[in-house]
């Protein structure tokens, strides 16, 4: 009998209309353009704006989506995951937020956070549910509200993030395709240089917490920056030695978007040159879990079957990871 992989056969994603230049920054904290851009490669990022709305929100946007362009009946969904580091509410899970909105109905659902990582978290988790037979359509959603914990009068942090959600399908197929090989990993310690300091059982919101600006990201830009160069190289380079793929194998690099420095890095790693990594960071900034969806969805129609994708994060906490996926169509 022919072995069960996951495979994606369908992507989609939604960023809300409002831009955030790095022209407004400059009139917001002290910053300018260039050094955002040779920093970070970022140009703008699309913000969440209007009262009463959450990542939820973003995150439904991308799954009905989705399920239009697939032809799949909400009904029809086993599981959806949703990865996120700023979900609607403590609890319940968005991802019950987002299948309530979207009608679906007979699937259970839940979070997952790994910042950054998450999306890659939940696509491994999810493609073991297919590959054991236990479900035969999971959504994988990354949607991350990060202007909600993002301080935009600290300017260390203010002009990296952006808000969007992406959304995937997970289906079963016999054929040499899909999710093919994976390594995740993690480091808690990277949890000091990388954290929200309260709203956690650890240390409650309260008024406190507010006046000392406890609620947004924090982070050490220059250690994380380490980890993360090297930890995303490595783990990408792993991933093809461990299947003997070279630079040439390799169709698209498609790696989280923290900064462009580490994404070229991570490419040269691999031994791949500029054309073969999706790079949309100058439009959307760092949007955490949504990161990898937004690419998929913007070079869905260069992709083909068959070719050989390497998706690659790193984020907060420390995790990291990276998957071979066989592209289904
Ligand atoms: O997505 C999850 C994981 N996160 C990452 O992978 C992010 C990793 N880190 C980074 O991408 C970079 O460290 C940053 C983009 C966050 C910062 O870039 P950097 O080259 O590491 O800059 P820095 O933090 O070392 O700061 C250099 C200087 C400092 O001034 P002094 O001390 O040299 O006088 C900062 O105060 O740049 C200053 N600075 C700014 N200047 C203008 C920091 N932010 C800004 C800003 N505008 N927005």
């Amino acid at each position: 009998m022919s072995r069960i992989r996951a495979k994606i056969s369908g992507i989609h994603a939604w960023v809300p209309p409002y831009i955030l230049t790095n022209k407004e920054l400059e009139s917001m904290v002290e910053t300018t353009d260039e050094w955002i851009v040779t920093r970070t490669g970022i140009r703008e990022r699309h913000i969440q704006k209007g009262e009463g709305l959450g990542t939820s929100d973003m995150g439904v946007e991308a799954v009905r989506g989705l399920l239009e362009k697939t032809g799949t009946r909400p009904e029809e969904i086993d599981m959806v995951i949703c990865a996120t580091v700023t979900p609607d509410m403590v609890f319940p899970a968005t991802a019950n937020i987002i299948s309530d909105k979207a009608g679906i109905k007979n699937a259970f659902s839940y979070d997952l956070n790994a910042a950054c990582s998450g999306l890659l978290y939940a696509v491994v988790t999810a493609s073991k549910f297919i590959e054991t037979g236990t479900c035969k359509k999971i959504v994988v959603v990354g949607a991350d509200k990060m202007s909600s914990i993002t301080d935009y009068s600290n300017r260390e942090t203010c002009v990296l993030f952006g808000d969007a959600a992406g959304a995937m399908l997970l289906e079963p197929t016999t054929e040499d395709i899909g999710i093919m090989d994976s390594i995740m990993q993690t480091d808690g310690f990277g949890r000091v240089h990388l954290h929200m300091k309260a709203g956690g059982s650890l240390r409650p919101s309260s008024h406190e917490t507010v006046d000392a600006k406890e609620h947004f990201v924090y982070q050490e830009g220059q250690p994380v920056f380490k980890f993360a160069v090297t930890k995303m190289a490595d783990v990408a380079a792993e991933i093809m030695e461990r299947n003997n793929l070279t630079g040439e194998d390799i169709s698209f690099l498609v790696p989280h978007q923290a900064n462009l420095r580490i994404i070229e890095a991570t490419a040269r790693r691999m031994g791949i040159g500029k054309d073969q990594v999706t790079i949309n960071i100058e439009r959307y900034g760092n949007t955490t879990s949504a990161t990898i969806p937004l690419c998929l969805w913007e070079w869905e129609n260069k992709l083909k079957k068959g070719d050989n994708i390497i998706l690659a994060a790193f984020g907060g906490g420390f995790t990291w990871g990276s998957i071979w996926v066989k592209w289904a169509y």
